[in-house]
């Protein structure tokens, strides 16, 4: 597999990871538990959300004036 897809593949299984969190965080909140780890846990996926979605951010700039399948 390479780097690009990799990169791709742990952004898009992590945004899954933290949707989840942040649903059970909401439904944590309308249920009145006191579960403020929650929302501290959410933090961990969207860490590693953010360099993996600036690389896939600038991966189309890199491949600019090279012959790839990257519009
Ligand atoms: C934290 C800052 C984030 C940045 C800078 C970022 C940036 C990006 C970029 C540039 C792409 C590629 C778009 C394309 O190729 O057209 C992408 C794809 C995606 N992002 Fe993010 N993102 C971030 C956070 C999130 C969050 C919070 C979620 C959802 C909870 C998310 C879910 C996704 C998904 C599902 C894709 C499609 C991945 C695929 O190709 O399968 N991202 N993101």
């Amino acid at each position: 597999m390479s780097m690009n897809k990799i990169v791709r593949q742990t952004h898009r299984w992590v945004s899954l990871a933290f949707t989840l969190i942040a649903i059970a965080n909401f439904v944590a909140l309308g249920v009145g538990a006191d579960a403020p780890w929650l929302g501290y846990i959410a933090v961990i996926p969207l860490l590693l959300l953010l360099p993996t979605g600036i690389y896939l951010f600038v991966l189309p700039y890199l491949a600019k004036g090279k012959k790839t399948a990257t519009p």
